[in-house]
């Protein structure tokens, strides 16, 4: 055997203590194999005892003249944790129809391409496009070399800063921990000279804003042919300008689909208690396959009375849920002014209406109205029916306009929009009735 690394004190850098066929014949080849490539100098009983010779004696000199520190042990933690750390994604339980639409994009025709793939999942807040990317990488994973899940983009770079998300793609995909960098543009440097070396999937979710996708994925050009990267957005348009080869919007959930998602979080099961189905038909009809609204809903009504069940009923229609509305309004609050503007003009007027008389009607206050139609639906705030081109909104986005209307002064003579009827009514025997925004 070759001297080992400290001839005066060590024989062996480690001592290795197994038993049992099965592992000596994987897992410990494995293990000997690497040593051995990268020069370290381990103890194996099969090899390095002599047949007949007494073991104990053998075996405690060969423990003596081992390395076998902590430090060692600790940095075969490090390894195990990092490989575990490089493994499924945590998701939420009681998924409903994720693995379907999985199967729909069957992004496994990526795999081992000769190209750079770069696909975009859009939706508004809470419609699941964070589950379901999270679902995508665990199905696919093991598929790719290097991997990276980046979640919440532009959370983590509102709060940490852009360089964050660079450092986690290096620690996840290079193994780099130690790298640092000082700027944003020094951390696009090194993704760009060696994000290269193998095929990557890489998933950055939740991007805002064209400098994050410049920063992290600029191009095709920047990964190694068969790599895929995915990113997920509220804004369509984001996606479309960065050349991203495929768009998936995200649907709402069915209606039976719904009302499994309620059930298993209203009563733990996959169908409602005959006793309160009626309730359950009805606020799963006006949560409208939402797959956040239906989870807070459901849960917030677990194990309630019938009283409890009918109120909530009431109320959903006029004092949205909190906890809903907001997890709604990033979806609003990342308009533009004249763009929010326009969207509660559309939410108190418009929805119903065609979409080419909506915009006539109010070009008169804004010359650009058709174009801001369009960001509202890549926004999907709005959706255009494709049969008669009329304006529609998710029942829940619109209980967001009317709360923000409302939510502007308390009165509703002095709301900067007229939306309930009979409030409406009650404005005009004030006489309070304002006009414009
Ligand atoms: N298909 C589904 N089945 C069950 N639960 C779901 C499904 N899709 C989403 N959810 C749940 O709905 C909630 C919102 O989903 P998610 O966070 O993925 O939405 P999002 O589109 O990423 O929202 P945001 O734009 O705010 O980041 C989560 O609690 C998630 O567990
Ligand atoms: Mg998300």
């Amino acid at each position: 055997m070759a001297a080992p690394s400290d001839p005066h004190r060590w024989r062996y850098d480690v001592f290795v203590s197994f038993r049992g066929e099965d592992i000596r014949k994987s897992f410990i080849d494995h293990l000997f194999n690497d040593f051995k490539q990268k020069g370290i100098y381990a103890f194996r009983d099969d090899n390095e005892l002599p047949k007949g010779e007494e073991i104990s004696p053998r075996l405690y000199k060969a423990i003596e003249e081992s390395r076998y520190e902590s430090k060692f042990i600790g940095n075969i933690s490090k390894e195990i944790v990092k490989v575990i750390s490089n493994g499924p994604l945590d998701v939420a339980e009681n998924l409903v129809s994720v693995d379907d639409r999985v199967r729909e994009l069957n992004l496994l025709r990526f795999v081992g391409s000769d190209k750079v793939h770069m696909i975009g999942i859009c939706g508004f807040s809470g419609i699941g496009k964070t589950t379901l990317a999270k679902a995508i990488y665990n199905s696919m994973y093991t598929y790719f070399e290097g991997r990276c899940f980046c979640d919440d983009v532009q959370g983590v770079t509102k709060r940490q800063g852009l360089t964050q998300v660079q450092m986690q793609m290096f620690a996840k995909i290079l193994k780099t921990e130690t790298l640092q960098i000082s700027s944003v543009s020094e951390g696009t440097k090194v993704i760009k000279q060696r994000m290269a070396c193998k095929p990557i999937l890489l998933v950055l979710d939740d991007v805002n804003d064209l400098e994050q996708l410049e920063a992290l994925a600029g191009s095709p050009d920047w990964f190694s042919p068969g790599s895929l990267i995915i990113f997920t957005a509220k804004d369509k348009q984001l996606l479309r300008s960065h050349k991203v080869d495929e768009i998936y919007e995200m649907k709402i959930l069915d209606y039976y689909n719904a009302l499994e998602l309620f059930s298993l979080n209203a009563f733990g099961k996959r169908h409602p208690t005959e006793y309160f189905e009626e309730f359950a038909f009805q606020i799963v009809r006006y949560l409208q396959g939402h797959p956040l609204a239906l989870k807070v809903i459901g849960r917030s009504l677990y194990g309630k009375s019938m009283e409890v069940w009918k109120s909530e009923l009431d109320r959903l229609q006029t004092y949205p849920n909190p906890n809903i509305q907001q997890k709604l309004r990033p979806s609003f609050d990342g308009l533009a002014s004249d763009h929010k503007r326009m969207f509660l003009d559309i939410a108190c007027a418009f929805i119903g209406e065609n979409k080419d008389f909506a915009a006539s009607v109010l070009a008169s206050s804004n010359c650009s109205a058709n174009a801001i139609i369009e960001v509202l639906v890549d926004n999907s705030l709005i959706t255009v029916s494709a049969t008669n081109m009329f304006l529609q909104m998710h029942e829940l986005i619109q209980s967001m306009a009317r709360e923000i209307v409302c939510e502007k002064v308390d009165m509703p003579g002095n709301w900067s929009r007229m939306w309930i009827s009979s409030e409406f009514h009650d404005s005009l025997n004030e006489n309070k009735v304002l006009s414009g925004t």
